[in-house]
């Protein structure tokens, strides 16, 4: 980021609500049909460590996100160097609402500390089918 904001290159969150699992709907009751990649991607058993992370995400919203989908994208663009995110947007109520956040209002510093709290590095890439994991990695 330090890199980019120096040198004026623009960045693009891709996949900024992490495939869904970032708007807070998934339970671990969750299910995709076939031929969903997040079939895999989201097995139960890291449906189980989604869930938990973002039920502890959403005890943060306070009056600044509604939802955990407007938490995710102003988080991305709280962040000087980010230039723009791009969720999927497969209905025109999700085009309303995520173009909404795009108001210049970033998370404040506090419960940008906070969550710090909850990084998680964590790859669910591995044991995909190496089909499916070739089409996750391309990169742009
Ligand atoms: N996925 C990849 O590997 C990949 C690779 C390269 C580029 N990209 C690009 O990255 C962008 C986003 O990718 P993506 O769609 O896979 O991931 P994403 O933006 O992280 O997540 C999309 C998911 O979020 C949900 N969603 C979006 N807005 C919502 C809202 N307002 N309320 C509730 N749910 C909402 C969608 O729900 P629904 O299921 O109901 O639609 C979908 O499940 C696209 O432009 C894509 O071309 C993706």
């Amino acid at each position: 980021m330090p890199y980019a904001a120096k040198n004026n290159i623009g960045l693009i969150a891709r996949v900024p609500l992490d495939e869904g699992g970032l708007t807070g709907k998934f339970t671990t009751s969750t299910q995709f049909s076939d031929g969903d990649f997040r079939r895999q991607y989201f097995n139960p058993d890291h449906l189980a460590q989604l869930v938990s992370r973002t039920n502890a995400l959403k005890k943060l919203l306070g009056n600044e996100a509604q939802d955990l989908v407007e938490l995710s994208l102003r988080y991305l663009l709280s962040w000087d160097a980010v230039s723009t995110v791009i969720p999927g947007m497969r209905k025109v109520s999700y085009v309303k609402s995520n173009t909404s956040v795009s108001d210049g209002r970033k998370l404040s510093a506090k419960l940008l500390a906070e969550l710090k709290n909850h990084a998680w590095e964590r790859n669910f890439y591995s044991g995909l089918d190496p089909a499916l994991k070739d089409y996750n990695f391309v990169e742009l």
